[in-house]
């Protein structure tokens, strides 16, 4: 552990002198959790990742933009794609889009027909994807893709369109299954997806006035692109752009309530990218589970009113956002409380891990997001632990990653506890050999320091989880039986529930943690145990479909498994 502090210091040294007086690196946190481990899975997956989806089959959707010119890698012979609207390449035998499998690191290519250039994407119950509007002839354009065991299943479009043109709008999951689709350039209202469902027929699209007055148009910068989303536990959305937000009744069309402002100069949303999570919903001491957990959101990074002009215009790249904010979204009288992250930071990624941390990874220390609109690549994630109650203890820098990730990058959990890492493209077009921030073809795994081998005495492994018709149902017992070579009963066995992101520009969309209540810890074997567990109450807490269930013994996930909950 010794050589990992020294080296992230050598690090810090070398390439970011400013970080040392500010970043929590020399404690004994630092050794004691270790920074984890980077390892490079592929060198080129052919395209940058700019959007990624982990399905429910352990394999990894990825796709960045039909109108990017030919990719590094081909379609399957006569199946090239010929399009008198595109922008780059008319006919184009390269793809666009992968699909990776995460197990044998092995990819095959997808034919996307339309332009997804910006999109946004949500899986419904069934575990298909759905993936909304883009760039160009992709504007209003619906696709699913539905996993499939044989190699053949591809991009469907989909008939009907969007009513509205979604070019950079955030997509949520719904608690009644359907999806809505927020705002996008220029687009000042929300829709569902599917307009009709269980009998139900929305309106075509509903005007949100907030979306118009959160676009800054002076110096010209939208800061309100890819709004961030949370369904919050009572099934109302929370919103949040450029540096406001609300509590929003979807079918109702009315904002039910208004939160402060988030203080400071610093913007939050494209092209001031930040990033916002939903902290881990915690189901635990909840009595019999009947109650509604407390929630609460954390935004981190962004950059300032100029710094998407003077980076866009004059190539000034201003010191990005270093704050991050905190509100308690249920309190009726929430306030942000405000922390400082280790390192300015624009278009962070942020994840929440099995154990309920959120890393923030990638992005840039200067500049805005935008072509050609950032420098000074933040290399080193940050692991932020929400619960310990020391400030200057919760953020720690962790080991860095030799690969820029810069503007159209993403990360999203892996089912393994791993985080997939890729993209990267400053560009208009494809820039295989740009310097200093090429078009990144590379995909990269992040190894947490609960994957080091030091925890494996103590790390579970799921055998079986039985529930009544394999799936999670609302507020029905289950259990999951799993070995484990020493078990600790304190602080003993959390189950943790993940719902996987759509990661696109800096943001997760979908991102959800239920930590549920556990009753009772059997052994039944030889180093075999049961736990059984409540399903969470409601759709409002878990909206229907696939999530990772990982079983957290002191601290340390298993691999999780997928599970159903409806
Ligand atoms: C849960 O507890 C509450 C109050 O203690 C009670 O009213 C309710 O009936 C209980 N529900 C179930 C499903 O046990
Ligand atoms: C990044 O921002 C800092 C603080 O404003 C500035 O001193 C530095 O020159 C910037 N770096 C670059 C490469 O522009
Ligand atoms: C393109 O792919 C080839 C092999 O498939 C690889 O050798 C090359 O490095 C790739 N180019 C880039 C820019 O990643």
């Amino acid at each position: 552990m010794a050589f990992n502090k020294r080296s992230l210091l050598f690090f810090l040294f070398l390439c970011c002198g400013v970080l040392i007086s500010h970043a929590v690196v020399d404690d004994d946190t630092t050794s004691s959790r270790g920074g984890g481990q980077w390892v490079v899975l592929q060198r080129s997956v052919g395209i940058s990742a700019m959007h990624m989806q982990v399905l429910r089959d352990n394999k990894v959707i990825i796709f960045d933009r039909t109108d990017f010119g030919p990719s590094n890698i081909s379609l399957p012979k006569g199946r090239c794609r010929s399009n008198p609207k595109d922008l780059a390449l008319k006919l184009d035998c390269t793809a666009h889009s992968i699909l990776y499998d995460v197990a044998s690191n092995t990819l095959r290519p997808l034919n996307v027909q339309t332009d997804t250039w910006c999109s946004s994407g949500a899986v419904i119950s069934d575990g298909t994807l759905i993936q909304t509007g883009g760039f160009n002839d992709g504007f209003d354009k619906l696709r699913s893709f539905t996993p499939c065991n044989e190699a053949k299943c591809d991009w469907v479009e989909l008939p009907e369109p969007l009513t509205n043109t979604r070019w950079y709008s955030s997509n949520h999951i719904l608690p009644d299954g359907r999806i809505i689709v927020v705002g996008g350039r220029s687009v000042f209202t929300y829709e569902f997806v599917p307009k009709t469902f269980n009998g139900k027929t929305s309106r075509a699209n509903y005007y949100l006035k907030f979306l118009r007055e959160t676009m800054d148009s002076v110096p010209f910068a939208e800061n309100n692109l890819y709004p961030f989303l949370h369904v919050l536990p009572d099934g109302n959305l929370f919103i949040f752009a450029n540096k406001r937000s609300i509590l929003f009744d979807y079918d109702r069309n009315r904002v039910l309530r208004e939160y402060p402002v988030m203080p400071g100069d610093e913007k939050r949303n494209y092209p001031s990218t930040g990033s916002s999570v939903l902290l881990p919903l915690k189901l635990t001491g909840l009595g019999n589970g009947t109650r509604l957990p407390d929630a609460e959101v954390m935004i981190c990074g962004g950059a300032f009113p100029e710094a998407f002009p003077l980076a866009d215009q004059h190539r000034v790249y201003m010191e990005a956002a270093r704050t991050c904010g905190r509100l308690k979204v249920t309190d009726p009288h929430s306030k942000w409380v405000m922390e400082e992250m280790p390192t300015p930071r624009v278009m962070p990624d942020m994840l929440i891990l099995p154990t309920g941390e959120v890393i923030i990874l990638n992005g840039a220390r200067n500049g805005s997001a935008g072509w050609e609109d950032a420098v000074n690549p933040v290399l080193s994630p940050v692991l932020y632990r929400p619960d310990e109650p020391e400030p200057l203890e919760r953020f720690q820098v962790l080991n860095p990653s030799k690969s820029p990730r810069m503007y159209h990058s993403s990360a999203v959990l892996l089912p393994d506890g791993r985080i997939l890492v890729g993209g990267s493209n400053p560009h208009k077009l494809y820039e295989f050999t740009a310097y200093p921030y090429p078009t990144d073809l590379s995909l990269e795994a992040y190894y947490p320091y609960y994957l080091g081998p030091e925890h494996n005495a103590v790390r579970p492994s799921i055998i079986e989880v039985e529930a009544v018709k394999n799936t999670v149902s609302y507020l029905e017992k289950f259990s999951v039986t799993f070995s484990l070579q020493e078990y600790r009963p304190v602080p003993g066995i959390s189950l943790s529930l993940i719902a996987p992101s759509f990661t696109t520009h800096s943001f997760a969309m979908n991102q959800r943690m239920l930590v549920l209540h556990v009753s009772t810890v059997h052994k039944v074997a030889p180093f075999t145990y049961k736990v059984k567990a409540h399903g969470p109450l409601s759709p409002t807490l878990a909206p229907p479909g696939y999530y990772m269930l990982y079983v957290v013994h002191t601290g340390i996930p298993s691999v999780a498994v997928w599970v159903q909950v409806k």
